[in-house]
Parts: structure tokens; sequence; C-alpha cells
């Protein structure tokens, strides 16, 4: 069975990626991910505000006399053991590389075009594979309208791709309006490669405390749909540009359904955080299995079978329909038929 993908111009092994998490800033982890059948790995986010201090730290450090207090390391803030920090994150990259032969894909975090950019060039040159950038950002104030926003991502896609040569995929939530344009244009300033989706950070209400709650909860599969939703949309319409999936997936089911609406890669965090990662080896497995039962060769074979080929102009009138033949055909005991 061949299993191989592309991703990003890279020839991966199957199509399964470890999605960016804790377990991915440690290099045993990312070796039993490699054992257990990983195509690719991502590591967990440099993000541009760690980059911005420790820049600040060291501006403060350097200003003050050689003499004093050799306390000095202790305003630098503890690193989390995961997430090192901008030092010690490229350091990471270069023992992951050491330590598996499947690409390693770093993945940095801002929001603004600054001088932290840079660090994309410090990426490439401690040996990552290929850079995933991670745009995350809401735009929660009336000053700033959405075409202002994706304009921003834009621009910030072409500071960083101006900075390297490597791939650069770009990781998206889904929120941004005539997203089929927006794909486009990042198309057209250089990205590589899309994830859809990540995953806004939606915090809960604690009622006993009257207080916000921020811990993350992790996927459920129901969560694939926007998803399959957006990448049959965009299947085959970016030859450029290839498309991972990013959220949901538990099982290997997942996966295909994934792969079928148009996906090149399938990203995993939650399913990895919840059983290990060894878990890899059952998606792999099943994903394997699933195709012999239904003939098919390879994963090639599969990809985008189940992409929408509708012409454009005629795609949104289909999905319409769609929508208003799944109201109006909805079922409860509760409705008389
Ligand atoms: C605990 C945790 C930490 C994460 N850290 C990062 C990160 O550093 N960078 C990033 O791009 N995504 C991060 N993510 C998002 C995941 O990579 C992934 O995009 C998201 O969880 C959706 O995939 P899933 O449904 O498989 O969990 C994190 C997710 C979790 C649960």
């Amino acid at each position: 069975m061949d299993l191989r993908t592309r991703y990003l111009g890279l020839s991966l092994r199957n199509p399964i990626i470890a999605s960016a998490s804790p377990l991915s800033g440690d290099v045993g982890v990312i070796r039993q991910m490699e054992d257990s059948g990983a195509g690719a790995v991502v590591l967990p986010s440099l993000f541009e505000e760690q980059i911005q201090q420790e820049e600040r730290l060291a501006y403060e450090l350097t200003s003050i006399s050689a003499d004093s207090s050799p306390e000095a390391s202790s305003y630098f803030p503890a690193a989390v053991a995961h997430n090192p920090g901008p030092h010690g994150y490229l350091d990471l990259i270069a023992r992951a590389r050491a330590a598996v032969d499947m690409p390693v894909i770093a993945s940095l975090n801002g929001t603004t075009v600054a001088g932290w950019v840079d660090y994309a060039r410090l990426i490439e040159q401690a040996g990552a594979t290929a850079l995933e950038l991670n745009i995350y950002r809401i735009a929660p104030g009336a000053s700033v309208t959405g075409a202002e926003a994706e304009a921003n991502c834009v621009a910030l896609l072409k500071a960083v791709r101006s900075q390297v040569k490597f791939p650069i995929a770009v990781k998206l939530h889904p929120h941004f309006s005539a997203f089929g344009d927006f794909a486009q244009r990042l198309d057209h300033a250089g990205a590589d490669g899309l994830v859809l989706f990540n995953r806004l950070y939606q915090p809960d209400i604690d009622l006993v405390r009257l207080s916000w709650s921020n811990d993350v909860s992790l996927s459920n599969p129901g969560e694939i749909r926007l998803g399959l939703l957006w990448l049959s949309l965009l299947a085959g319409r970016l030859p450029r540009v290839s498309l991972a999936a990013g959220t949901g997936v538990e099982t290997s089911s997942e996966v295909i359904k994934y792969l079928l609406a148009g996906a090149d890669a399938v990203m995993t965090a939650s399913a990895l955080l919840r059983h290990g990662p060894k878990h890899l080896r059952s998606l792999v497995s099943g994903l394997e299995t699933w195709l012999s039962a239904r003939g098919f060769a390879s994963v090639s074979d599969i990809k985008g079978l189940m992409r929408l080929t509708h012409p454009e102009a005629e795609t949104e009138a289909h999905e319409r329909s769609n929508y208003i033949e799944s109201l109006l055909t909805y079922q409860s005991p509760y409705v008389r038929q």
C-alpha cells in the first residue's frame, strides 16, 4: 500500500502529521512519534511575545554595568519545559532534526509585521524542514475591518516569506469572511500550504467562582465538518498550495474523511494528548486497512475524491441548497410530519 503524500513540496511517508502541542516540544516523544508512524511533526509555536520579551530583557541586561548583580539572569522568566523560549527553540529544532528522519516543521506565532520576523531566518538556519506560520489574531475592536485584518495576515506572510527560502504553511482559524479569496491571496503572497483549521481560544465561565476559566478543551470528531467543507471547496482550486486538515481527528475515520475532502496531509494534537504518541500507529493502520478493504492502492487514489467540483459560479447555490435541504428534512419525534 502506497501511503505517501506530498505536502509543502515535501514527500511524506504518510499523510498523518503530529500537530503543534506540548508533546512535540520533547525530542524523546518526537522519536516515539516517528517510531509510531508519523509522517512529520510540527513543533510547538515560538510566540512573537516571547521573542520581543527576550529582546527587551537582553537590552535591559546589556544596559546594566558589567559588575552588577550576577543574579541578572533571574530577570528571564522561567521557561516552560516544552517551550524553551527563543534561544532554546533553535536548539530544539537542531536536536529534533538530528533525532528523526521525518520532516520537522517549526512554528512561529505572531500578529504584527515587526523585527521578530527575522526569526524565521534563524529557524531556517537551525535546520527546520519548513515553517508553519500560526497567524492567530482576532480583531475585537470596531476600528479594524475584515479587509484590514486579512490584509495584515497577507503582509505578515510576505514579511516572513522575504526572509526565507524553505516552505511556509499558514495555519488559520476559520473566522475569515470570503475564505476562498483570502486563501488565494495567501497563495499569491507565497504560502506553500494552508492548515485548515486552528481552533480559537474559547474560554468558559466558572459559575461557582464567577470567573473566566481558560483551560484548553481538547477537540472531538464532531468538529471536522467545517474543515471538510472548506477543504472540499478549496481542493484543486489552488494548485500551488497544499492543504492540511487541522482539527478533530480522533480515529482513522476522520483522517480518511479529510483526505477524501481534499487534504494532502492531516494533523492531530488532541488525540495524541489524550492517548499518547503511540496512537499514531492506529491512525496509520486504520487508514491502510480501509484503503485495502475498499480496493484503493494508494492515498493518492482517494485524495480529493469527494471534493466539490461544481463550477465556481454554482458553488454557493449548491451549498445553499444543501443547507436548506438539511434544515427542511430534519426529523425529530417532537416535530409533526
Ligand atoms: C495543549 C495544546 C497546545 C497547543 N499548542 C500549540 C502551539 O504551540 N502552536 C500551534 O500552532 N498550535 C497549538 N495547538 C493547536 C493544535 O496544534 C491544533 O491545531 C488544534 O488543537 C486542533 O487540532 P486537534 O483537534 O487535533 O487538537 C495546541 C493545542 C493544544 C491542545
